[in-house]
């Protein structure tokens, strides 16, 4: 039997996102200046899957590492997921009315609130990791701030979300379409991976058959959502399904076609399990599922 089945992802999931769910909420807070705090909460609250935070925590589980530091870096890195998706909706990016079900921040909000929510969600998500209780060791903390900080900036997604932007309408070679996924959505959820790691002490081989791990699940992961974009409609989706053909983005569907980019998200699912296997960690089953769900989802 495979440790999919006879791991319940459901149920693991469900304990953690009731956590995470209960964190953002007390760490997002509505007391911030002319209806500021509002936008953000909106932005953060009551939607996503919360794939990076379990991501996360998965990985801390499999290093049994510091669970109160791996709680603070779970929220921060959806607060830069939640920020990018508030900037990547706007009129002067992808244009979209619908994010996880409700009118996207710059229509709910105005254009310049959803600027400054996403720069505020962005500043938040580092001060998350630096508490002043002491309760996440200093050397941790600054790992996890740099960690963060390069998958989100210019060598990772703010980078790639410029390669996306400078490549509508262009005729991507596979490598070209592979670097602007590994940046634009690749970068943080390796990230997220390699922060639950550094919450303990690792061997580097530890470290990187699980970068390995992060790197094909993160492809994986932008794959699919090209896939879904094709195939699943917008109620399902909770965002407007068919974006990207109207947007004349390259994606792996217009690539390679629909049933090619199925085929290679699950070669990339058996690159992440291999990878796993490699790190010759025990606890891993729910990194196991949590790649299994990333490849074979619906949404
Ligand atoms: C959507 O990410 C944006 C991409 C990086 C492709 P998710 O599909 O994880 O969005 P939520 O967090 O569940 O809304
Ligand atoms: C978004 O990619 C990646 C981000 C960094 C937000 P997409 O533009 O494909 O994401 P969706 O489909 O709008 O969620
Ligand atoms: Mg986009
Ligand atoms: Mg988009
Ligand atoms: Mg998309």
């Amino acid at each position: 039997m495979t440790q999919t089945a006879v791991f319940d992802l459901t149920s693991w999931s469900s304990q953690h996102l009731a956590t995470v769910e209960r964190s953002l909420d007390r760490w997002v807070e509505p007391e911030a200046p002319a209806g500021l705090g509002d936008a953000m909460r909106y932005a953060v609250l009551d939607g996503g899957k919360r794939l990076r935070p379990l991501l996360v925590l998965a990985a801390c589980e499999a290093v049994q590492g510091n669970a109160g530091a791996a709680l603070r870096a779970a929220c921060a890195v959806e607060l830069i997921h939640a920020y990018s998706l508030v900037h990547d909706d706007m009129p002067c990016m992808d244009d979209d009315v619908l994010r996880r079900g409700k009118p996207t921040v710059h229509v709910q909000f105005g254009p310049a609130m959803a600027l400054l929510a996403g720069d505020a969600l962005q500043a938040l998500a580092f001060e998350l990791l630096v508490p002043d209780d002491g309760s996440v060791p200093d050397g941790m903390a600054a790992r996890l701030c740099r960690l963060l900080a390069c998958a989100a900036g210019s060598q990772g997604m703010a980078g790639g979300q410029a390669i996306d932007l400078a490549s509508v309408g262009c005729a991507l070679s596979r490598d070209q379409l592979q670097t602007m996924h590994r940046l634009k959505t690749g970068a943080l959820l390796q990230a997220s991976v390699l922060m639950g790691a550094a919450c303990a002490p690792v061997q580097a081989s530890v470290q990187s058959a699980l970068a390995d791990y992060g790197a094909a699940l993160g492809l994986a992961f932008q794959v699919v959502d090209d896939i879904l974009d094709v195939t699943a409609d917008s109620a399902t989706l909770g965002k407007t399904a068919g974006k990207d053909a109207a947007n004349d983005k390259p994606t792996y569907v217009s690539l390679l076609g629909l049933e090619p980019a199925r085929v290679y998200a699950q070669e990339l699912l058996d690159q992440a399990l291999q990878a796993l296997q490699r790190s010759g960690l025990t606890q891993t089953h729910s990194l196991v599922a949590l790649a299994d769900m990333v490849v074979n989802r619906e949404k």
